[in-house]
């Protein structure tokens, strides 16, 4: 071969790698522009499972009412996801070290968690109640000073609980879950659990030998709405919003409000 056509087949060679190499470049980009081939990461989604009925733990399974509703959202928005039983205290620790991608449990949207979390539009509106044992005298949420009371700490029952009793009061103790919080109730070790209205009338239906009871007090305990908890400045929550504003609006939601608890939802005071 003379030495031309070697240089001229060289370059050709040089050529087609060249054209190859700017089409795979090219390629990507239009793709992920329209953003449909795009690869989407695996989200890890964290709770505590011992918050019937929003999430519990079933023979082995994780599940409840917020578990269906994950698991439509995440549907909706075209995410795969892994749903993992962490517990309270770290479910909090993991999403402010980014080590999770959303919190579902249940978790009550305040000023003081949005500090450092990021919340979902609200799904679910929640107050709270007090569970004790039957014959026992209670009346009003300020019986509570005059008793042992539990509660899981760090959640909202607690605060619920300190605005009667105040911050660290001897007469209150705090468990890791609020299952733990109810068997207390049924040792002895406490008189009463102030939990959230819809966990407390679950306990209640579900354990009648347990004879048990459950008020609510309107002038202390006020509405407070859950959301999906997210690492702050996530970029998740716009499309997950989006995705959980879908379901509640195309009858999705209503399907598993239905099953989970046999009535219709009030979705127009969630969508205001
Ligand atoms: N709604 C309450 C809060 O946010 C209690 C939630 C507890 N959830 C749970 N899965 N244990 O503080």
């Amino acid at each position: 071969m003379k030495n031309k056509t070697k240089l001229f087949i060289g370059f050709i060679l040089f050529a087609c790698v060249l054209t190859l190499a700017a089409c795979g470049t090219t390629d990507s980009k239009t793709s992920g522009a329209a953003g449909e081939t795009e690869e989407k990461p695996v989200l890890k989604v964290g709770t505590d499972a011992a918050f019937a009925p929003f999430e519990y733990m079933e023979k082995g399974e994780i599940v409840g009412f917020d578990v269906d509703l994950l698991a439509a959202v995440m549907e909706e928005a075209g995410y795969e996801y892994e749903l993992e039983n962490v517990g309270w205290d770290p479910l909090f620790a993991s999403l402010q070290a980014k080590d999770l991608d959303i919190g579902v449990s249940g978790i009550t949207i305040n000023d003081e968690r949005k500090q450092t979390f990021d919340f979902s539009v609200p799904y679910f509106e929640s107050t709270h109640m007090i569970v004790f044992n039957e014959g026992g005298n209670i009346q009003s949420a300020e019986d509570l000073k005059e008793i042992t009371i539990g509660v899981q700490n760090g959640t909202t029952g607690q605060t619920a609980a300190e605005k009667i009793v105040g911050k660290n009061a001897d007469n209150m103790l705090k468990y890791e879950t609020t299952a733990v919080a109810f068997m207390a109730l049924a040792n002895g070790d406490v008189e009463a659990v102030v939990t959230d209205n819809v966990v407390a009338n679950e306990y209640v239906k579900n354990n009648p030998d347990a004879n048990v009871e459950s008020i609510t007090d309107k002038e202390n305990f006020d509405a407070e709405y859950y959301g999906f908890m997210f690492p702050k400045d996530s970029k998740l929550k716009a499309e997950l919003d989006k995705a959980l504003t879908t379901i509640i609006e195309n009858g999705t939601y209503q399907d598993i409000y239905q099953k989970w608890f046999g009535a219709e939802a009030d979705t127009e005071a969630l969508l205001e």
